[in-house]
């Protein structure tokens, strides 16, 4: 095989470490796109200790700050010829905290969760063209399921820091809007990439055990129900095997702008009309459809302009 290279965000704990050990055990070059180096140093290193692959290499990137995201990809493209696998696995997640701007002055969960990742998948067109067969990886969240509700909505106009001391303010909700952003930028990217042969999905992530030091990072409050949480997800390594299977398989090589559930299944737009009460119910409760707002083409061309305005067209 021809070394395949896969870069992962957020590979330094939980799922993306899983994955980046998947990866390394099955002969990849794996690059870890992470914010901190001394500990994910330490992440490296075991990775490597544990797969026998020295191929794996660690670079720094904040996925929140667009300049941060701009010297990575200036330096992978010096250092590698192509990318074959991208997987946007970061996220910002920390439920509790008040409304924070990032370094461009966007709120730091769409900064880090959607503007991010757009930014640094533009700046990495060229090099995924290089691969025959390129494979971009979203990882999704089953908190969309918010949508289902039909007043949900992402609030496009506190996202630059409008509204941020006269609004209340909730990062749940806001990691949930982001995580439908994220979602619709699958679709909308499948589309634009599809005649360079660019595979764009996103993988909807029920629950995997949180590491301590993620559970740590949320507010005293939250601590509690993410331990209970834990004892009923399943481990790390089952959702990264789920991104080895997409982002390698032959079952999934032709598949582009789908969302994918946990059992490998290609999941289904619920239907606009209301198919009654316990078919809502079972609809919500199971993993076998999304809400109709993911395919709303206004939103989504407001977001996508929105992208191109905030982050591409971002002065460097
Ligand atoms: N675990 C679940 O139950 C669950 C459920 C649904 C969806 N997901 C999704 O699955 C993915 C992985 O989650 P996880 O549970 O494995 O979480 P995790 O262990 O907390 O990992 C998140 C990773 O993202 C990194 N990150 C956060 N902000 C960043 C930034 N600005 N720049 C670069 N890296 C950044 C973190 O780095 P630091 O170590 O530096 O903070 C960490 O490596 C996320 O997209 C999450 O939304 C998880």
């Amino acid at each position: 095989m021809l070394e395949r290279k896969v870069i992962i965000t957020g590979a330094n704990s939980g799922i993306g470490k899983s994955a980046a050990i998947k990866f390394a055990k099955e002969g990849y070059m794996v690059i870890m796109a992470c914010r901190n180096i001394e500990i994910s140093r330490t992440a490296q290193k075991e990775i490597i200790e544990a797969t026998k692959n020295n191929n794996v290499h660690l670079m720094k990137v904040d996925m929140s700050s667009f300049n941060s995201i701009r010297t990575f990809c200036s330096e992978y493209k010096n250092r590698f010829d192509k990318v074959d696998i991208l997987i946007h696995n970061a996220a910002y997640i920390n439920h509790g905290e008040k409304y924070q701007l990032s370094p461009d002055h966007i709120e730091l969960t769409f900064a880090t969760n959607v503007f991010g990742p757009f930014l640094m998948t533009n700046l990495l067109l060229d090099h995924l063209k290089n691969s025959d067969d390129p494979r971009i990886l979203h990882a999704g969240s089953n908190i969309i399921k918010h949508f289902f509700d039909l007043k949900a909505k992402i609030s496009f106009d506190n996202l630059q820091g409008e509204f941020k001391d006269r609004r209340s303010h909730s990062v749940y909700k806001m990691y949930c809007q982001s995580k439908m952003a994220l979602l619709m930028l699958t679709f909308k990217m499948a589309e634009e990439y599809q005649n360079e042969g660019i595979k764009v999905n996103a993988l909807q992530i029920n629950g995997a055990k949180m590491a301590k030091r993620t559970i740590n990072k949320v507010k005293p409050w939250w601590r509690p129900i993410a331990w209970v949480q834990n004892l009923f997800f399943p481990p790390t390594s089952y959702m990264a095997n789920n991104y080895f299977e997409i982002c390698t398989s032959d079952l999934f090589q032709n598949t582009t702008g789908k969302l994918i559930n946990d059992k490998l299944e290609i999941m289904q737009v619920t239907s606009s009309e209301y198919p009654g009460f316990f078919k809502q119910l079972k609809i919500v409760l199971g993993s076998r459809f999304y809400p109709t707002y993911a395919h709303n083409d206004h939103i989504m061309k407001q977001l996508w302009d929105l992208c191109t305005k905030l982050a591409v067209s971002s002065p460097t």
